[in-house]
């Protein structure tokens, strides 16, 4: 394979532009040529494809966001959205895509795959809810920017003696809410995986009180939401003044960590190695801390389990 495409799709995580640096960066290294793809599948419908040189991804690996731009497409679902695709990357001469984004665009670069443009996945979510991944780009940068955004939370909660109930992202995984509720010791955290009972979760908070505590933060996954009713119930039910926060999008953006730039930069790398052997219909993850790959039927047919033993270890130490 001479020529491949890179594109950023779904939701946008820290640390995709250094997966976008160094899919470039290797492919250059490798004797390959490199366009890149705007807007997701969008660019690639709308033939927004434009070259990449070694320089093009200078002063990018510190920033968040996508340089890229990223969207969602519902056209590229579509038949007419496919073939425009199809047509656009043979005019480009591009031979096989790198697509770093989540499930959906994983979904995406099957369809492709399928059609005659060998794709590679790379992971890239705040939520870590990929199946075939341990670990997906952007997890480590959201999760300390949560975690940083609910200790400022817990200043102004510790001072008014109030209970703070703390809405972080993942519409459908726990996994943010779970290692940022531990990392502040937040005294429940609730998560779309797990059954909860608010009434137990005043029961806990009323039996803390008798231990002497006065303050507290409930982390609750957007999943689960409904932030401010929670605050009222328990405002209601303890008599502890409480207000909800919805932290949002502040959690998509910022200069990523150590780990999801070096994660980013190895599963750029690994992509571009298999489409250089030629073999397309792949994803990379990690696995036990080392870089795998997958079908990307086998990777969208995996299971991800919640980590329940982690959740206990949060119980017992949030008394
Ligand atoms: P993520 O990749 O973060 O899970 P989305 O689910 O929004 O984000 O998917 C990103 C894009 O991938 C969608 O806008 C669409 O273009 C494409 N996509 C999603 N699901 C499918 C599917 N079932 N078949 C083909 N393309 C899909
Ligand atoms: O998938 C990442 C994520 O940030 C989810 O946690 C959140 O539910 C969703 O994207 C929000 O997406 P947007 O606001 O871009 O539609």
């Amino acid at each position: 394979m001479k020529t491949i495409g890179v594109l950023t799709s779904g939701g946008d995580a820290p640390g995709m532009n250094a997966a976008v640096r160094a899919v470039v960066r290797t492919a250059i290294h490798c004797g390959m040529t490199v366009k890149g793809i705007s807007r997701g599948y969008n660019g690639l419908i709308e033939g927004d494809i434009f070259d990449l040189d070694v320089r093009s991804v200078s002063d990018i690996i510190h920033r968040g966001g996508t340089v890229l731009y990223t969207a969602r497409s519902p056209l590229f679902k579509t038949e007419e959205g496919m073939a425009a695709a199809i047509e656009n990357c043979r005019e480009a001469g591009i031979e096989g895509i790198v697509v770093i984004g989540g499930d959906g665009s994983y979904r995406g670069a099957r369809d492709l795959s399928l059609r005659g443009i060998p794709c590679i996945g790379i992971p890239g979510t705040i939520d870590n809810d990929i199946s075939s991944t341990e670990y997906t780009i952007g997890f480590d940068t959201a999760m300390n920017t949560a975690m940083e955004m609910v200790d400022k939370i817990r200043d102004t909660a510790q001072s008014h003696d109030r209970c703070s109930v703390v809405e972080v992202m993942g519409r459908r995984a726990g996994f943010l809410a779970l290692q940022c509720g531990i990392a502040v010791g937040a005294t429940a955290i609730l998560v779309p995986e797990m059954d909860y009972s608010l009434d137990d979760v005043i029961t806990k908070i009323k039996s803390s009180q008798m231990t002497g505590k006065k303050h507290f933060i409930i982390v609750v996954a957007e999943g689960v939401g409904g932030v401010e009713d929670i605050a009222k119930k328990i405002e209601a039910e303890t008599g502890i003044e409480s207000r909800a926060t919805i932290l949002g999008h502040v959690q998509r953006g910022g200069s990523p960590t150590v780990r999801d730039r070096v994660c980013a930069t190895q599963f750029g790398y690994a992509a571009v190695q298999l489409l250089r052997k030629g073999i397309g219909n792949r994803v990379v993850g990690m696995n036990n801390g080392q870089i795998v790959d997958y079908d990307i039927y086998e990777a969208l047919n995996m299971h991800k389990s919640f980590d329940t033993e982690m959740y206990e270890v949060a119980n017992a130490t949030s008394i």
